[in-house]
């Protein structure tokens, strides 16, 4: 029986495990180089105006775009503080400084806040739209003004209307399609396309052992996930990722500021392989991601859960709540067999993430409203 759980292999269906074994099983497939090519001229069809530069991850991107913007020591960066830490690091990675800005109802930047933070140092800003809720990207552009150079970070919003003149994408293993690891630059201005292609082309293939590692996480995920409740899959799984055998999202080191060689290097055809047998299937994830959605906002009116804006163009990536207490609520789910998301626990312990996910259905959001309500209830019992 496969759990209810928020960032295991969210996105994997049969077909994407099945193609990462036979692409594991092909190694003169890993390093080609017409896949990584189709999958920017697909996203190329999908943002008429724009052109596309695959890289092996979200945060490879950001950090090439700023270096493409000739951004580094003394300059600052603004990001949101309500991010995962791939985002400032990009930037300090650099030498650039990353300066945080407050986070509004919306998820997205505080417009007052972020106006306090803009100074002459500050060099370009990471507009993310968190869980795939846009951002008011032309507010923002006006706040910070037209000397501050916008970047849309659409980690977790591909399929959202793309405005501005930088975007970029991520194909990690929780974001809307997964290759485990993956990503994408948009531009639309041609100068700065160049000097992005110039850097991009200039990086080399991750390892052979980094690409095997991400192979075999569609691979590995599916023996594991039906055990998972039972306890062996999970004991598997942890087993897997301390020797090493399968990555984690976030390595380590970038807790503390690290950073691992491997960000930023070409996108491997292996994994460009994965991203496009997923891309087919945007349309049918995001059009189930906002269902589970309307189903929460329909079912979970209680006393004590704040909703997130009910934005019509938002994707959901994840359903944020904000709760009297979240480490309670995400021990309570846990004590029960569903894990819930924490993003990001480091700037709002008590925003709770509660799943969209393509592999789980209206049955699986239902338990996870009745758990909500029962902890509700025990709280005003209590
Ligand atoms: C909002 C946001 N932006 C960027 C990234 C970086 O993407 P990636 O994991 O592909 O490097 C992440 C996740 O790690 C993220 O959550």
């Amino acid at each position: 029986m496969r759990p209810i759980h928020i960032s295991l292999g969210p996105n994997y269906e049969k077909d994407d495990a099945i193609l990462a074994l036979k692409t594991l099983l092909n190694p003169f497939k890993w390093f080609g180089k017409s896949e990584a090519g189709k999958l920017e001229s697909n996203f190329e069809k999908l943002f008429p105006g724009y052109k596309a530069l695959a890289i092996n991850s979200g945060r490879s991107a950001e950090y090439l775009i700023l270096k493409a913007l000739g951004i580094g020591e003394g300059d600052e960066v603004l990001v949101q503080d309500f991010t995962c830490v791939a985002v400032p690091n990009a930037a300090c990675w650099l030498g650039a400084k990353a300066v945080s800005a407050a986070s509004g109802t919306d998820y997205n930047f505080d417009l007052s806040d972020l106006r306090k933070k803009v100074n002459k140092n500050t060099r370009a800003i990471i507009v993310q739209n968190t869980f795939g809720i846009p951002a008011d990207t032309r507010a923002i552009a006006q706040t910070v003004g037209d000397k501050v150079t916008v970047i849309e970070d659409c980690a977790h919003a591909l399929g959202i209307k793309v405005s501005g003149g930088i975007a970029f994408f991520s194909f990690g293993r929780d974001k809307i399609i997964s290759s485990v690891f993956g990503g994408m630059i948009l531009v639309s201005d041609g100068d700065l396309f160049n000097r992005i292609k110039v850097l991009r082309d200039k990086l080399l293939n991750p390892s052979i052992f980094w690409t095997i590692q991400q192979l075999l996480h569609p691979v590995v995920l599916s023996f594991i996930l039906p055990t998972y409740t039972l306890g062996l899959g999970k004991l598997m799984l942890v087993i897997l990722q301390k020797s090493n055998i399968l990555s984690r999202a976030v390595y380590p080191e970038e807790r503390s500021g690290g950073h691992p060689m491997v960000f930023p290097t070409k996108m491997p055809a292996a994994l460009a392989i994965l991203a496009l047998n997923q891309l087919k299937k945007l349309e049918r994830f995001n059009k189930h991601r906002k269902s589970i959605a309307q189903f929460y906002f329909d079912n979970l009116k209680l006393r004590g859960v704040v909703l997130p804006p009910n934005n019509k163009d938002a994707i959901w990536l994840r359903f944020p709540i904000k709760v009297s207490d979240g480490p309670g609520l995400l021990k309570y789910a846990k004590q029960r067999g569903i894990v819930l998301g924490d993003w990001y626990k480091d700037s709002d312990e008590n925003t709770v993430n509660l799943p969209t996910y393509p592999n789980m259905n209206l049955e699986d959001a239902q338990k996870v409203v009745r758990l909500v309500e029962e902890w509700i209830n025990t709280q005003h019992n209590e």
